[in-house]
């Protein structure tokens, strides 16, 4: 079985037919009009007024977008709302109180579950102990755990009381969250003592207090202990203490403006720098409670798991807002697919009975490499949909999904985003639109796309450029800072208009459907987490005794990403397994395990050109096993020579 594919498939249709969606599917879809398109066209902006209307607001907008306003484009101005309130005390008002709202499964097997009216009264027990301790509206609070409830508990009481969280990842360095403590100028952290990663405990909170050190101001922690262990506490604060002293109480949600930010958010870019991102209340939720709605298509009743760790957007929006501002029940899991066994992902969804399952297709290519006898042994009947996010997927993979999890009567819808949309742009419809496997979609309704060249005009169809958002969208940011912005693009023919540029190279077909071809700028896509090319190669340079470093995304073996590294040590420093060791150890001190390279190359000298920039391009293809093509653009094209035999052994 080594392409993955056994011969109980079901499903064999040529590779690039469309599937038409299920009708059992369709019958029960929340939108199936395909008149849907034109009507969010003809009436753009004020289509958008549907994904408002998910919500509730304490006052209704005004209008749905002005776009006039010099500082940038404001989504449902005059609305006011409070995204807790939304997530949590409709539901209770509308009677669903004794629903789970969170479906917590361990590390270790162990499980917890949150009603909504559990879920509330943790929230306005811990939102009182944050006000307690002086947190006001718009003061930054920044989040460092794993995937566990306390983190949506203070994400929804930040929320509550307006102070912006900032959930950093929890395989970050101390120095990661350090810089993202103090550029967002955040002195409150709410941390845990530690987890549990591949059997060895990480001490959370050793990191957690190293970055408190290094940021030029005090700080108050408070730490979630899910260990239990008996970790010294000394001025920190604990959770579970703070929730006994406020227990009972209730907290009014504080007003929020529509375009008050709800969370900060960083993400890799081109620079060194990690971007921020600030993502607004009103836009923001409408986006992703309407898409959760229209391509989730998720219903109060329904169990939903996505898979994504809360520290990533993914996570933000369909782990936690999207589906807990429709009012359902959310499987939140800490753990890795294989671990402690490789049912692990099947014994979940069939105990939840889970209805939509959202995951990355580098997950899917891992299931597939271990066989399709894992999910064949479970009852997965209980799913209605699945997703994916984050990379392509390949046809192979598609049908594997299609096939073994979904027993060929779930839709997929391939979903495409990232940090800064905030919510889904691209994806198709699952009661709508055909499928068609590796491709992802059209632009969801209302939402505007184009692939441009690099001057900016639009190349036709079938023709590769860059991916540009065209016009507004509510789950926009409020400001892209550092960098990527919208960017007035000025055409051939002379005449200007608005885009973001996102980054991807990609193709749109007759069909309006868009294929995703890859990143333009030097940053790799592993696991579904984005990763600055640049700030791997500062933390490589940093190492005593090298003198350079390239760093590059290349093939893993699975058909996912790996982080490729090239290093050329110093004059008289010999690449062997211990620089190869320092070299890592500093990636994952600087970034974090995500980032330290599967493969790290010695080498005198990296490929150049006459003006001295490197051309990753050859380290790209030699990373992949590709001809590195015609190489006379470079001032040492013998190193890619040497390099392509050293990568060969
Ligand atoms: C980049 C965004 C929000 C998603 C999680 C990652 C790539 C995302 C797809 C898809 C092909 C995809 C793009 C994008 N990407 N979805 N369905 N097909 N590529 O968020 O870290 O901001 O990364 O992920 O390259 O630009 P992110």
């Amino acid at each position: 079985m080594s392409d993955g594919r056994n011969d109980t498939a079901v499903s064999q249709l040529p590779a690039d037919d469309a599937l038409s969606p299920p009708p059992a599917f369709v019958d029960q879809a929340n939108v199936t009009d395909p008149k849907v398109y034109d009507a969010f066209d003809a009436e753009w902006p004020t289509c958008w007024r549907r994904a408002a209307d998910l919500l509730t607001w304490t006052h209704e907008p005004e209008t749905v977008l002005d776009d006039d306003d010099s500082d940038g484009v404001r989504w449902f101005p005059g609305g006011r709302l409070n995204a807790s309130e939304n997530c949590l005390d409709r539901h209770i008002e509308a009677g669903r109180k004794n629903q789970t709202a969170i479906q917590w499964e361990g590390k270790l097997g162990e499980t917890r579950a949150k009603t909504y009216q559990e879920l509330y009264q943790d929230v306005n027990a811990f939102a009182a102990g944050l006000r307690d301790l002086g947190v006001e509206a718009d003061d930054v609070v920044t989040l460092f755990m794993p995937v566990i409830p306390e983190l949506v508990v203070a994400m929804l009481a930040c929320a509550r009381i307006g102070a912006p969280h900032s959930v950093v990842f929890a395989g970050f360095s101390a120095d990661a969250l350090a810089t993202r403590m103090e550029r967002a100028e955040s002195d409150v952290l709410v941390t845990c003592d530690g987890y549990y990663r591949r059997g060895n405990a990480v001490d959370l909170l050793r990191k957690a207090d190293n970055a408190c050190l290094s940021v030029p101001y005090s700080t108050t922690e408070i730490v979630v202990d899910h260990l239990d262990g008996d970790q010294f506490f000394g001025d920190r604060h604990r959770y579970r203490e703070i929730l006994t002293a406020h227990d009972g109480e209730t907290v009014d949600p504080v007003e929020r403006a529509s375009d008050d930010v709800l969370f900060y958010i960083y993400t890799s870019g081109t620079t060194g720098e990690p971007t921020q991102v600030r993502h607004t209340t009103g836009g923001y939720l409408s986006h992703v409670a309407w898409t959760s709605h229209a391509v989730l298509d998720l219903e109060a009743r329904d169990t939903h798991w996505c898979t994504a760790d809360i520290g990533w957007i993914t996570g933000h929006s369909y782990v936690v807002y999207g589906p807990l501002a429709l009012g359902t029940t959310t499987v939140l899991y800490e753990g890795t697919p294989d671990e402690p066994e490789k049912t692990r992902f099947w014994k979940i969804i069939e105990r939840n009975a889970v209805d939509v399952f959202y995951t990355a297709p580098t997950a899917v290519r891992a299931f597939m490499k271990w066989g399709a006898e894992y999910p064949d042994a479970y009852d997965l009947s209980s799913l209605r949909l699945l997703g994916t996010v984050g990379e392509p997927i390949d046809e192979t993979a598609w049908w594997w999904f299609y096939d073994h999890v979904g027993g060929g009567e779930c839709p997929i819808v391939d979903t495409w985003w990232q940090t800064e949309t905030g919510g889904m742009m691209l994806s198709t419809l699952p009661a709508i639109d055909a499928m068609r496997p590796s491709i992802v979609g059209r632009p969801l309704p209302g939402i505007e796309v184009g692939v441009h060249d690099s001057l900016g005009d639009e190349v036709p169809r079938g023709e590769t450029g860059q991916l540009v958002v065209t016009k507004p969208w509510p789950g926009q940011p409020k400001s892209l800072c550092d960098g990527t912005a919208w960017d007035r693009a000025h055409t051939t023919d002379d005449s200007e208009h608005w885009r973001y540029l996102t980054g991807d190279s990609a193709v749109q077909h007759d069909d309006g459907y868009v294929s995703i071809l890859g990143r333009l700028d030097d940053v790799v896509t592993v696991a579904g987490q984005r990763l600055g090319t640049t700030e791997i190669e500062s933390a490589i340079v940093a190492t005593t005794g090298v003198a350079e470093a390239a760093v590059v995304g290349g093939d893993d073996g699975v058909q996912g990403t790996a982080v490729h590294a090239y290093v050329s040590p110093e004059a008289n420093v010999v690449g062997d397994d211990e620089l190869r060791q320092h070299v890592c150890d500093n990636v994952e001190a600087a970034i974090g395990p995500v980032a330290v390279p599967t493969t790290v190359t010695f080498t005198t000298a990296l490929p150049k050109t006459r003006s001295g920039k490197i051309l990753r391009r050859y380290l790209e293809a030699i990373a992949n096993g590709e001809d590195p093509g015609d190489t006379s653009a470079l001032r040492n094209p013998e190193v890619v020579g040497e390099l392509e035999t050293l990568v060969d052994n």
